[in-house]
């Protein structure tokens, strides 16, 4: 038990470990992932409805989404491809949770809007082509290791019209600030949030200063097996986003703080970003 109690105690190297497929695609957690996008009370997967009415109001504002070619990635149930759909845009919503996507579809249908739906992992699947806006809302950047940005980056740029626009959010410095490093253990964690079996659960939370990275690591013991989830989290300042942004070939044309729904809002913020021709 020492041994393996070193080992969930363990620091990984920033970025080692990849497992944000498992954390919205594996059955129990994608329901439950589901429920927590949809649920009012807590904004641990998405904003609560009166904010995701402001921010698509504000995109349509800035952009006018009626007849724009509009890409969501990591679109979830949808909450945003619909109402981008409804204000006139030809909407395809994409996501590698067959639960989300599910959801987002009945929708759909249920309101008599169009979105193409796509089961996909953005990483790895094509993206549409000759797209007018791409959008990556809710800090879904900051799991990704810089490979995977740099790689994201690139397709979001081959698929964006000349003069189309990436727009995104992204967890800032200032929230780094307030992480601490901490470490628990408790029975039935969160709620039989983990697995519908018995279980335990120990939370490591880590901080890599010179990176401004974070690490939640859970280890949840089941009966029969033993497995991690680890949630990384890179933070950003207006310069550290423009650097990334121009190593692979983009401009950042505005930064908005708080998505221009919280203007107080310190912990996130978001960027418009051009391709440099
Ligand atoms: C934090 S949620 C945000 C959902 C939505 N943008 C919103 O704000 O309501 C992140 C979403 O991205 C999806 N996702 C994460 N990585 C993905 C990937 N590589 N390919 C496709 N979808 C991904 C998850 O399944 C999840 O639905």
């Amino acid at each position: 038990m020492f041994r393996e109690l070193q080992e969930i105690n363990r620091k990984p190297d920033v970025f080692s470990v990849y497992t944000a497929d498992q954390l919205w695609t594996d059955f129990h957690l994608a329901k439950q992932m589901l429920q927590t996008h949809l649920n009012q009370e807590t904004p641990m997967a998405s904003r609560p409805t009166p904010a995701i009415d402001r921010v698509v109001a504000w995109m349509d504002r800035k952009f006018g989404l009626a007849d724009k070619a509009l890409c969501d990635l990591g679109c979830g149930p949808g909450l945003y491809a619909e109402r981008f759909a409804r204000l006139g845009a030809t909407v395809c919503g994409l996501d590698f949770s067959s639960n989300s996507i599910e959801y987002a579809r009945q929708s759909a249908v249920e309101h008599k809007t169009k979105v193409d739906y796509k089961v996909a992992n953005y990483l790895i699947d094509p993206l549409p082509s000759e797209q007018d806006i791409v959008t990556l809302i809710y800090c879904d950047f900051c799991p990704l290791s810089p490979q995977q940005r740099k790689l994201l980056l690139g397709k979001i740029r081959e698929n964006l019209k000349p003069d189309g626009v990436l727009v995104f959010d992204v967890a800032s410095t200032k929230s780094f600030e307030n992480f601490s490093e901490h470490s628990s253990f408790a029975p039935n964690y969160m709620d039989g949030f983990w697995s519908g079996n018995e279980y335990f659960t120990f939370h490591q939370r880590h901080r890599y200063e010179d990176e401004k990275v974070s690490l939640d690591h859970y280890t949840i013991v089941e009966e029969l097996r033993t497995w991690s989830v680890y949630n990384w989290l890179q933070y950003f300042t207006a310069e550290s986003i423009d650097a990334e942004l121009s190593a692979n070939g983009f401009k950042m044309v505005e930064l908005v703080n708080g998505f221009g729904v919280e203007e107080n809002d310190e912990a996130t913020f978001a960027v418009i970003a051009k391709r440099r021709l």
